[in-house]
């Protein structure tokens, strides 16, 4: 490799690295969570909230909060970078048989809870930061069951 292709692959492997290793952490929400029911540290394998339109109201405004800015506005991704979350249940929603249906949500969940814990990084790029340590597992399942409820 001559000098000359060197030099800017070296630049470019620093700034990467150096983007992964400074990236600003985002600051945890501001939404009051205290009406959520308390779950403790050992995180849920699918939804406990599933269904409550409650706690789906908490759950919008945390996802205001975090995630619109991503994803869009009350998830309406249309000219934002990010995947509309309103797709990850289609598959789901077409199941007829109940406890089929039931097991499909669950892996949505375990998907969803896993990706927003760990964030997005591909070849140590930042896609979507990572949200463990930030938000705690009542707020990522009340953003999960408002995104349930708005998927319909
Ligand atoms: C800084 C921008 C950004 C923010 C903020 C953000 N995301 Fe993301 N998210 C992305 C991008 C970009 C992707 C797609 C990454 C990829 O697949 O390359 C993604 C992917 C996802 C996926 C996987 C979607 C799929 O179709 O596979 C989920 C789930 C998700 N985000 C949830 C959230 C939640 C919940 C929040 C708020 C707590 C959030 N994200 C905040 C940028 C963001």
């Amino acid at each position: 490799m001559t000098h000359r292709l060197f030099a800017p692959l070296l630049a470019t492997a620093l700034f990467v690295l150096a983007g992964t290793a400074f990236a600003e952490r985002p600051p945890a929400p501001l939404t009051d969570t205290s009406s959520l029911p308390v779950l403790g540290d050992v995180w849920r394998d699918a939804n406990p909230y599933r269904d409550d339109e409650t706690i789906a109201a908490v759950g919008r405004t945390l996802y205001n909060e975090t995630c619109s800015k991503c994803h869009g506005p009350d998830m309406n991704a249309k000219g934002h970078p990010a995947p509309p979350l309103r797709r990850l249940q289609r598959y789901c929603r077409k199941v007829q048989d109940a406890a089929l249906k039931t097991r499909c949500l669950a892996d949505v969940d375990h998907y969803f809870v896993t990706t927003v814990k760990q964030g997005k990084y591909i070849l140590g790029v930042e896609h979507m930061p990572a949200w463990d340590g930030i938000l705690k597992q009542e707020a990522v399942w009340a953003i999960k069951t408002y995104v349930d409820l708005r998927s319909r």
